[in-house]
C-alpha cells in the first residue's frame, strides 16, 4: 500500500527519492509525491499515476540534501494530485507524509481544526495541520509532534520535515511499518527496506510510539515520555539484485520460475543433523502443546493455511481451523483450552492479521508467524517465526510464497508428528525434492500454458474452477490469481457443489477448468466436468500422472499425494499470467491492488 522514503545527508536527496519510490510501486498506490528542502524553500512535486510520470514532473534543477516522499493508496479521498502527499500545514512550515488511517480524523479536525481551511480530502493533511496549531501554542516542534502523536488513533508511518530546520527529519510510527537506515554521513528513513538498499543495508527498527529525529550523522530514538532507547542496528539480509527483474518481462514470471529454488533452499534450510528437522524448540513444543490450532490469514495465505490444515490433522493429529484474518473478530470461534495461533502472511503487515494478534496476545495465547519477512510487524510480535525463505516477492500476485509456505507447513507438520511420536513414512525433505523437479518440468512448458490461455480466457469474462479434496483449495488460489491479474471474474468451486446452484452459470464456450491429483475424488471430479461440458462449458482438465485419461489437457509429473498443491498450482499461475498478457494488463501492478495491505 502506501509507501515512504525519505534522505537526509550531503547528497541530492531528489533522486534517492524517486529511485526509492520505484522500488516501492510493487507495493501498489495511485499517485506519488516528492517534497526537497533547499534554500529557496520547499519544493512539492505531486502526481497522480506513476512514479514515471513524477520523475517527468520534477524540476531537475531543483536540489536539496533533506526530502521525503511517498507513494499513495487511496483510501480517504480519491486518486488526485491534491490528495497525494506530501501535505503542507496552512503557513507551509511543515511537510508531512504519512501511511496509515487515522480513525479520529472527524474528531480532531472539529476540535483543533475548526478555524483552519483543508486543502485535501485526507486523513493525513489533519495530522499537519494539527502539528502547526500546537507548534503555535506551544514554540516546539518536538513538544508539537510529541503532542499532535498523542492525540491520534489509528495507524500511522510519519516522516515530517520542518522547513524552519533544515537539519532534521521527524519520524515516527504506530502500527505502520517504518525503519530508519544507517549511512555513511547521511540516513534515510524507508517503509520498506527495499526502497533504499541501495544506499544501505543497515537499519534500525522503530517500535510503535516512538518518536525518532533523524539527522544527517545521529539518530535518536525517543519514547513520547522524552525517554531516549538505545537499539543495535542490523542488516536487512536482501540481496539488491533480487529485487530485480533481470532478463525477465514481469516480476510475476520471475518469482513463478524462482519456485525450484525456493523450495530447494527451504530444504537446505530446514535440514537438520540426522535425517532430523532443523526448527526452533520452542516451536515444537508449542506444537506439542496445542490442542487445537488456529489459522489466521489473508489471499493466498488464507489459501495455503487451508493446505497446512491438512498436513497438520493428517499428520500431526490435531484439530485445525482456518480463518479469514478479516472476519476472525467477528466470527470469533469458542476457543479451545489451549489454543495455537499460527499466523500466515508474506508480507508480515498485513493489518487484518494484525488485528487479529493483537486481540489474540491481549486473551494471552501464544502466536506463531510464518512469513517471509522477518523482522515484519507480525514477526516481531508474534512468539516464535518460521522463515519462507522465497526471496524478495515483488509482483502484486502471490506466486512463490504460496509454495513456501506450504512447504514449511508441511515441515511443520511433520516435525510435530514426530515429536508426538507419531510414526510416519513421509520424509519431506525427499519429497519435497521431488516436488521441486516436478515444478522444473512444469515451467519449461510455458508455450504450452500460453496456448492453453489463449484457448481458454482470450474472449470470456468469467472462469470457474473446479476440484475436491486438496484440490479444492487449489482452485480457489487458481480463480484468486486469474481475477486479480486478468480482471476475469473467476470463482473455485467444489466439484460437487456446483449444481447447488452455481451451473445455472454454465453456458456455452463458459471456461471450466478442472484438477484432479486424487485418486479418491478422480472419478467424482471427472463426472462434474462431464456434467459441465454437456451444458456447452469450455472444459480444460489438469490431472496428476497415474490418474490421466488420454482426453486431459495438461498430465502433471507425479508427486506425493499430500504436496499435489504445490504442482498443480504451477500451471494455474502460468494460465493467470498469460491470460493477464495477452489482454494487455498491468499483470505486475493490477488496477486497486496493493502488494502488502497495512491497512483494515
Ligand atoms: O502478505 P500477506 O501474505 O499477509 O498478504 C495476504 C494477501 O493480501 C495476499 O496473499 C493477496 O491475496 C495476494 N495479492 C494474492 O496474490
Amino acid at each position: 500500500m502506501c509507501g515512504i522514503v525519505g534522505y537526509i545527508g550531503g547528497n541530492d536527496s531528489k533522486d534517492i527519492l524517486l529511485n526509492g519510490l520505484e522500488k516501492l510501486e510493487y507495493r501498489g498506490y495511485d499517485s506519488a509525491g516528492i517534497a526537497v528542502l533547499n534554500d529557496s524553500g520547499m519544493n512539492i512535486f505531486k502526481v497522480k499515476g506513476r512514479i514515471a510520470a513524477l520523475r517527468e514532473k520534477v524540476d531537475t534543477s531543483v536540489q536539496g540534501s533533506i526530502g521525503i516522499g511517498h507513494t499513495r493508496w487511496a483510501t480517504h479521498g480519491e486518486p488526485s494530485e491534491n490528495n497525494a502527499h506530501p501535505h503542507q500545514s496552512a503557513s507551509a512550515q511543515f511537510t508531512l507524509v504519512h501511511n496509515g488511517v487515522i480513525e479520529n480524523y472527524y474528531e480532531i479536525r472539529d476540535e483543533y481544526l475548526q478555524n483552519v481551511e483543508l486543502k485535501s480530502e485526507t486523513d493525513t493533511e489533519i495530522v499537519v495541520q494539527l502539528i502547526e496549531q500546537l507548534y503555535l501554542n506551544t514554540n516546539d516542534v518536538l513538544e508539537a509532534f510529541r503532542q499532535a502523536l498523542t492525540l491520534l488513533k489509528g495507524s500511522y508511518a510519519i516522516g515530517l520535515i520542518d522547513n524552519q530546520n533544515p537539519n532534521l527529519i521527524y519520524v515516527a510510527k504506530n502500527k505502520s511499518p517504518l525503519l530508519v537506515g544507517l549511512g555513511d554521513d547521511f540516513n534515510v528513513v524507508a517503509s520498506d527496506a527495499m526502497a533504499t538498499l541501495k544506499e544501505t543495508n543497515r537499519y534500525v527498527e522503530i517500535e510503535d510510539k516512538e518518536i525518532v529525529l533523524v539527522q544527517k550523522d545521529r539518530v535518536e530514538i525517543q519514547k513520547l515520555d522524552g525517554t531516549v532507547v538505545e537499539r543495535e542496528a542490523y542488516v536487512a539480509e536482501i540481496d539488491a539484485a533480487d529485487t530485480e527483474k533481470g532478463t525477465y518481462p514481469h516480476f510475476m514470471l520471475k518469482e513463478i520460475d524462482e519456485q525450484p529454488i525456493v523450495i530447494r533452499k527451504i530444504i537446505q534450510e530446514y535440514q537438520g543433523e540426522d535425517d532430523t528437522l532443523r526448527l526452533d524448540d520452542n516451536i515444537r513444543e508449542a506444537m506439542k502443546k496445542a490442542d487445537r490450532i488456529y489459522i489466521i490469514a489473508a489471499g493466498t495465505s488464507y489459501h495455503a493455511g487451508l493446505v497446512g490444515k491438512q498436513f497438520i490433522e493428517r499428520l500431526a493429529d490435531i484439530p485445525v481451523e482456518v480463518h479469514i484474518a478479516s472476519e476472525f473478530s467477528y466470527n470469533m470461534p469458542l476457543l479451545s483450552e489451549k489454543p495455537l495461533f499460527i499466523f500466515i502472511s508474506q508480507s508480515g503487515e498485513t493489518a487484518d492479521s494484525r488485528a487479529v494478534l493483537v486481540q489474540t496476545k491481549a486473551l494471552g495465547h501464544p502466536a506463531l508467524t510464518i512469513t517471509n519477512v522477518p523482522g515484519s510487524t507480525l514477526s516481531r510480535e508474534a512468539d516464535y517465526t518460521l522463515h519462507l525463505h522465497a526471496g524478495p516477492e515483488i509482483a502484486v500476485a502471490s506466486t512463490k510464497a504460496y509454495t513456501a509456505q506450504i512447504a514449511v507447513l508441511a515441515i511443520l507438520a511433520v516435525d510435530t508428528a514426530r515429536a508426538k511420536g507419531n510414526g510416519l513414512e513421509f520424509d519431506p525433505l525427499q519429497e519435497l525434492g521431488i516436488v521441486a523437479s516436478a515444478m522444473e518440468t512444469l515451467t519449461d512448458q510455458k508455450e504450452e500454458f500460453e496456448r492453453i490461455a489463449k484457448e481458454m480466457f482470450e474472449t470470456t469474462r468469467n472462469a470457474f474452477f473446479i476440484g475436491r479434496g486438496m484440490d479444492y483449495f487449489v482452485v480457489q488460489e487458481a480463480a484468486l490469481k486469474l481475477k486479480e491479474i486478468s480482471y476475469i471474474q473467476a470463482e473455485g468451486f467444489a466439484g460437487g457443489e456446483l449444481k447447488h446452484g452455481t451451473i445455472a452459470l454454465i453456458e456455452e464456450g463458459t471456461p471450466v477448468i478442472a484438477i484432479s491429483t486424487q485418486e479418491n475424488v478422480n472419478l467424482s471430479i471427472r463426472g462434474n466436468v462431464q456434467e459441465v461440458a454437456a451444458r456447452g462449458a469450455n472444459t480444460c482438465v489438469v490431472s496428476m500422472k497415474g490418474l490421466e485419461k488420454d482426453s486431459d489437457t495438461f498430465v502433471l509429473p507425479q508427486v506425493h499425494d499430500l504436496l499435489t498443491p504445490l504442482v498443480s498450482v504451477v500451471p494455474m499461475q502460468l494460465l493467470s499470467y498469460y491470460a493477464a498478457l495477452h489482454r494487455d494488463c498491468d499483470v505486475d501492478k493490477p488496477r486497486n491492488l496493493a502488494k502488502s495491505v497495512t491497512v483494515e
